[in-house]
């Protein structure tokens, strides 16, 4: 996903870097993301053999995580395969996933919340509606989404089954939005890929033997509950909330029919602002965190542009222990470019990973 802040491209470096403080240390098990956002770089360190604890506000980040990150087991949707017509030739999980996918992308359309709120459908041309989706995909997503809610409610399916499916079709929906990025605003025409048709393509499996934990919590209510080896922090670096950001996949992923305020249909966030986007309360707020944090590692993605300041972020860290700091140039996140969108210039910032070896 085109994520704000995503770590994907950099986590060649991430992982040259933690491993150069933290490798002499083999008893080093437990890894921390703690504002995991599309979850990349948990998924990086379970495949290196890590437990994982994975955390974000928002709901659908919380959803991503439950499938990438807590699930690591086969699931065969034994409770589904009946209604489903599912013929299945093998045993295999990936067999049984991509049938409940297929089954998914051919069932009837539905008018329900998204394609009420975030389509054209029958609002007439000249009243104002949101084009966040074509009317075909938003007919589908909510025929998705009430689908794999009553399977859930009835008991069909397993929460592991209802996190695949939940994730999959969050990874999905959002490869068809009408975005320049993200969901702030939605663009005037429907642009090329948000014309193609919603396809329910499975989420990725990461198979292992380990336990993991998933959180949808505040960081810093977090930290407090929680004993970990390596703590990676990476939280938001401006004043732009994720809440508002990525309001239609939050709403998507607890389809709960919240009220919407505006041009936007922005659902009510209060409760979801974090203090990370607020200049006044970053600095008290990251030092409560670095304070109270249980682990031998801790790492901080941030860069030259963010609320902090170098000398802000090396001061807090420094009262744990040993410090450190790596740094690289990197392109910022871009806006895609197609020509009706708004074009978001790509230049270069420093990308820091300050870290401390705490005492
Ligand atoms: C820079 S993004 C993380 C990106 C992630 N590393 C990735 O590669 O996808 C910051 C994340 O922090 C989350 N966040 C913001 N404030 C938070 C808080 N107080 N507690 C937990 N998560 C928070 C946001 O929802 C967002 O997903």
């Amino acid at each position: 996903m085109n994520y704000i802040g995503s770590k994907y491209s950099l986590l060649p470096f991430l992982d040259e870097c933690i491993s150069k403080v933290t490798d002499k240390d083999t008893s080093s098990k437990v890894f921390c993301d703690l504002f995991s956002g599309t979850a990349t770089v948990g998924k990086h360190f379970k495949k290196k053999g890590f437990q994982i604890i994975a955390n974000d506000l928002q709901y659908y980040s919380y959803i991503l995580c439950q499938q990438y990150i807590g699930n690591h087991k086969a699931l065969y949707f034994s409770g589904i395969e009946k209604e489903i017509n599912d013929n299945r030739t093998s045993l295999f999980a990936s067999e049984a996933m991509n049938n409940v996918c297929q089954y998914l992308n051919s069932i009837k359309d539905v008018e329900g919340f998204i394609y009420n709120n975030f389509c054209k459908g029958k609002h007439k041309d000249n009243e104002e509606y949101r084009l966040y989706f074509s009317d075909e995909n938003g007919l589908k997503c909510d025929a998705i989404r009430q689908k794999i809610e009553s399977w859930h409610n009835e008991n069909k399916i397993t929460k592991n089954e209802y996190y695949f499916l939940l994730a999959t079709l969050i990874e999905n929906i959002d490869k068809v939005a009408n975005t320049a990025s993200v969901y702030g605003a939605f663009l005037k025409k429907i642009k090329t890929s948000a014309q193609k048709t919603l396809t329910m393509q499975p989420a990725e499996m990461i198979y292992n033997d380990i336990e993991h934990q998933v959180y949808n919590e505040d960081a810093n209510t977090l930290i407090r509950k929680i004993t970990t080896d390596i703590l990676y922090l990476d939280p938001p670096y401006n004043q732009r909330q994720y809440s508002a950001n990525y309001h239609v996949l939050e709403t998507i992923a607890r389809y709960d029919n919240p009220v919407l305020k505006g041009k936007t249909g922005m659902r009510d966030y209060s409760d979801q602002k974090s203090s990370y986007c607020n200049k006044r309360k970053v600095k008290e707020t990251f030092d409560d965190l670095i304070m109270h944090a249980d682990t031998k590692y801790i790492f901080l993605s941030y860069n030259n542009e963010g609320l902090m300041s170098f000398e802000e972020i090396k001061d807090i860290m420094s009262k744990r222990g040993e410090y450190g700091c790596f740094e690289k140039q990197y392109n910022r996140f871009k806006a895609d470019n197609a020509s009706e969108t708004r074009h978001i210039k790509a230049n270069t910032t420093t990308e820091y990973l300050h870290y401390v070896i705490c005492k």
